[in-house]
């Protein structure tokens, strides 16, 4: 499979096309497209090993300075828990489902259901570094690193370990991408405490492609990122 794409890719092109449902560990469906080799550079694609309890803010559009905190666990920038391809949590961290985010998310859930949003109570939420490496490691034997590395976080680096996320699906359990009920998330996901995490046009800045199913709980703050149009890196003026 991979020596297709990459033929394919030889061939010529080099525009996005949305691929296949992958299915692995049980987890979830797969929707991801194919990327053009522009859309991510290998600088996004490396993955920092690295947990950082103090830095100074790379980012050159600001003179704000993020504060920058690790408790051990998690690290917390202006408030914010962050985890992404730089930032991540040990392999032993497992806090489960948070339970402010899941009241939250329980809450979306209805209210979408009540306004007749193809919307399931089913959803994928906290995972353990265990079975995100599961998760990691099939995606990587079935489309190999670099392509995984565009949709799947690696162990210890994945949002849903903090029990934060939560991939959102349609009734026939496949995950949320139609337009609706994405859209609606769009406009209304901050209302309960959440931000649409990868978006489109975001891809270079978060490292992976749109997902428009994976919501993440912030609070009240979730308002002012979406009203922002950033992603939360830019948001938080870090990498
Ligand atoms: N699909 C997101 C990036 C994750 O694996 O956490
Ligand atoms: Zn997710």
């Amino acid at each position: 499979m991979g020596m297709n794409r990459k033929k394919r890719l030889l061939l010529g092109s080099c525009v996005c096309f949305v691929l296949v449902a992958g299915c692995a560990a049980n987890e979830q469906e797969l929707h991801y497209r194919e990327l053009s080799e522009q859309e991510f550079s290998e600088k996004d694609a490396q993955h920092e090993e690295e947990n950082h309890t103090t830095e100074e803010s790379g980012n050159e559009k600001s003179n704000q300075q993020p504060v920058i905190e690790n408790d051990g666990n998690t690290t917390t920038i202006n408030g914010i828990v962050v985890v992404n391809k730089k930032y991540g949590v040990p392999a032993d961290y497992a806090p489960g489902e948070d339970p402010t985010a899941s009241a939250a998310l329980h809450q979306l859930i209805a209210d979408m259901q009540s306004l007749g949003l193809d919307i399931s109570q089913d959803y994928s939420g906290f995972r353990s570094y265990e079975t995100q490496a599961d998760l990691y490691s099939s995606y990587v034997n079935a489309y190999g690193q670099e392509q995984a590395d565009t949709f799947s976080a690696r162990p210890g680096y994945s949002e849903h370990q903090t029990g934060l996320a939560y991939d959102l699906k349609h009734t026939n359990g496949m995950l949320v991408e139609n337009e609706t009920e994405a859209q609606w998330l769009l406009d209304h996901a901050d209302e309960y405490g959440f931000i649409v995490r990868y978006q489109e046009g975001k891809e270079a800045i978060t490292g992976y492609v749109a997902e428009p199913w994976h919501i993440r709980y912030i609070g009240e703050e979730a308002t002012d990122i979406k009203n922002s149009g950033l992603c939360l890196e830019e948001y938080l003026h870090i990498e």
